[in-house]
């Protein structure tokens, strides 16, 4: 049995927010932010618009795509970092407002590599536990959980979601055929204070705020995906010639372009949607997949390779061929 990814879906919240409306708040500027991460804008969420909203909106569009109705997905799995509330999780909420009656639904907690994470539980439970059709989603509404007063944080993410439909189908098992051919996860959770939220319903009672150590997250993001490209690659049986897309994760445009550079990948294969989005944390992954097909520039029989690291620190990678 292999997986294949036959819809693509995102959404997107309306309020648009420049660069030149919140690089004065906190005494940033357009060209720091612009030069030192390729943002120039970032959507947010309104008052009242939660995670699950978004990630339903993705995941209607991504069935649409697929010509699926919402009664035949078995199984729903939402990566995000923010739920609308410590319980139930968005997956099931999600379930509820598709109106499917019977499915499994479970959120994984993996931030920015959190689709990663979900494709993989995914394609697993596909071809192991006899699930046809699943919905992956990443789904974020990270304003609700920066520091708008930290200027080092708040002008980096935004908010959004992307989503999949999965199907399982018999294969021959070869690289040249469509579906998910590898997948590779990683953490260390050494460097969980590099990247983390001070709050949390165990600890403090309240939701906390994001704290970054950026420049240090940026050293380890940049080795820790060319090797774990470099891993699914050759656990896919391929090497990076043969990658048509890089689908990263989108934190900062100068990791995209330096990892792009380790693999030999030329800057124009780098699906890049962190000047629109800014970082959606797990949404990233989907949004910029579903631009590059919405657009017309991932082609059947294209080889992508998806990629993320985030907090924990978490990372992997993903081998698909379209
Ligand atoms: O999605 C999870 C993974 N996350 C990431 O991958 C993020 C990885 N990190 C990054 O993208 C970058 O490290 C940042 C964009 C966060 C920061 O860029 P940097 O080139 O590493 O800058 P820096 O942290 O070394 O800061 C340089 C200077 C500092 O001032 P001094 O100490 O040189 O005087 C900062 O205080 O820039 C200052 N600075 C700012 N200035 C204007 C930091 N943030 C801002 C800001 N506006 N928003």
């Amino acid at each position: 049995m292999r997986t294949r990814i036959v819809g693509t879906g995102s959404y997107l919240p309306a309020r648009i927010v420049p660069n030149s409306e919140l690089a004065p708040t906190v005494d940033s500027s357009d060209e720091w932010i612009v030069e030192r991460t390729g943002i120039r804008q970032r959507h947010i969420a309104a008052d009242g618009e939660f995670t699950s909203d978004l990630a339903t909106a993705a995941a209607k569009r991504a069935l649409a795509s697929a010509g699926v109705a919402a009664g035949d997905i078995s199984l729903i799995v939402v990566a995000t970092a923010t739920p609308d509330q410590t319980f139930p999780s968005v997956a099931t909420v999600v379930q509820m407002k598709l109106g499917i009656i019977d499915c499994v639904a479970f959120d994984v907690a993996a931030v920015c590599s959190g689709f990663l994470y979900a494709l993989t539980v995914a394609d697993s439970l596909m071809r192991t536990g006899g699930h046809r059709r699943a919905l992956v989603i990443g789904a974020e509404t990270f304003s609700r959980i920066l520091d708008w007063e930290d200027r080092t944080t708040c002008v980096l993410f935004g908010d959004g979601a992307g989503a999949v439909v999965l199907e399982a189908e018999q294969s021959n098992g070869l690289s040249s055929d469509r579906g998910i051919l590898a997948t590779r996860l990683h953490a260390d959770g050494r460097y969980n204070e590099l990247l983390y939220v001070d709050g949390g319903p165990g600890s403090t009672g309240t939701t906390g705020k994001l704290r970054m150590k950026g420049k240090e997250v940026f050293r380890h993001a940049v080795t820790n995906l060319a090797a774990v490209m470099h891993e699914t690659l050759e656990a896919a049986g391929l090497t990076a010639a043969d990658v048509t897309w890089v689908v990263p994760h989108q934190a900062n445009l100068r990791i995209l372009e330096a990892t792009a550079r380790k693999l030999d990948l030329a800057p124009e294969q780098v699906i890049v949607t962190v000047q629109q989005h800014a970082n959606t944390s797990a949404a990233s992954v989907p949004l910029a997949l579903d631009a590059a097909v919405a657009d017309g520039r991932i082609k059947a029989g294209d080889l992508l390779l998806l990629e993320a690291m985030g907090g924990g620190f978490t990372w992997g990678a993903a081998a698909v061929r379209w």
